[in-house]
């Protein structure tokens, strides 16, 4: 059965795009069918590290929000950053980008879309792609936008820095996603001086925010240096980063040989469409 991933922080720069654009690389990698869709529609980013030129976009989120085409016809297939570097994937990386266009974007900052619109557009991409796994990278902070992808998310993945400012808004938007009954939460701690990726961190943060971290990633020059040009686990595979960021994908989606899950013979069954808006929070 398909899941919905959505990664999220409460501030900005914590690493959500390259995160997410590793972590939906790895699975593909291993062989599951992946999405990624980036909802930060204000500024978006992560087309940049799946290397998709600007001028090869056809249609962006926002044309499917502006009823423009349906939201596959949005999705590119961004599997070519695996090119000879992974040889006998099985798996697929889809892309939908919201637009960089300057016009387009103030836009939808003026004029907003109706974020029921998202929820349809993720079944419908689960379902005419087939997918595994649907990640959403979002918006910092709590909006709209944020709210409607963590209350359709089966896990939400919140990231932090060791920062105070960080660590006051985590805790909001944990609560947050408590209230949205969001089935499976963990935490990932980013930008960690390397002598504190301990389990002592790990412990302290764990019993604070009563949420397990699935991973405490290293702050490093190399990620400066690569400057979101790239896939970083693809590039610097044996990195304590990369190594996080794949004991992270492996905790989301085992890799499926090992369990023996390779059976797409028929087309998977459609999903149900999930309740209306808000209507977790309120209705269970
Ligand atoms: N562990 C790390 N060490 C050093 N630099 C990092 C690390 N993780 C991410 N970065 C850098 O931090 C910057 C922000 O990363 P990224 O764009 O992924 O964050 P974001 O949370 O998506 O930001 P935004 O909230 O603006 O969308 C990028 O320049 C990225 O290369
Ligand atoms: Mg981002």
């Amino acid at each position: 059965m398909s899941k919905i991933l959505s990664i999220h922080s409460f501030r900005g720069g914590t690493g959500k795009s390259n995160i997410t654009a590793n972590l939906a690389t790895l699975m593909a990698r291993s062989g599951y069918r992946v999405a990624v869709v980036d909802t930060d529609i204000q500024s978006p980013g992560i087309h940049v590290p799946f290397g998709l030129d600007e001028g090869k976009i056809c249609y962006t989120l926002n044309d499917y929000l502006w009823g423009r085409c349906p939201i596959e016809a949005a999705a590119c297939d961004v599997s070519g950053v695996l090119k000879g570097r992974s040889p006998n994937s099985k798996g697929s990386l889809h892309l939908v980008p919201s637009s960089i266009k300057m016009n387009e974007i103030s836009r939808i900052l003026r004029e907003g879309y109706d974020a029921r619109l998202l929820n349809d557009g993720f079944q419908r991409l689960k379902e005419k792609l087939q997918l595994d796994y649907l990640l959403i990278d979002t918006h910092p902070g709590i909006n709209e936008e944020t709210l409607m992808s963590v209350i359709l998310s089966d896990i939400l993945v919140v990231i932090l820095r060791p920062d105070q400012q960080d660590y006051q808004g985590t805790a909001v938007t944990l609560d947050v996603a408590r209230k949205l009954e969001v089935p499976k939460m963990m935490l990932v701690l980013n930008k960690v001086l390397p002598a504190l990726v301990t389990d002592a961190l790990r412990q302290q943060i764990e019993s604070a925010y009563h949420t397990p971290v699935a991973g405490i990633l290293p702050v490093c020059e190399a990620m400066f240096e690569l400057a979101s040009r790239d896939i970083f686990c693809l590039q610097h595979p044996e990195h304590p980063w990369a190594k996080g960021v794949e004991a992270i994908a492996q905790q989301i989606a085992p890799p499926p040989q090992k369990f023996g899950l390779f059976k797409r013979t028929a087309p998977a069954t459609p999903a149900p469409l999930h309740k209306p808006f808000f209507a977790r929070s309120i209705g269970r």
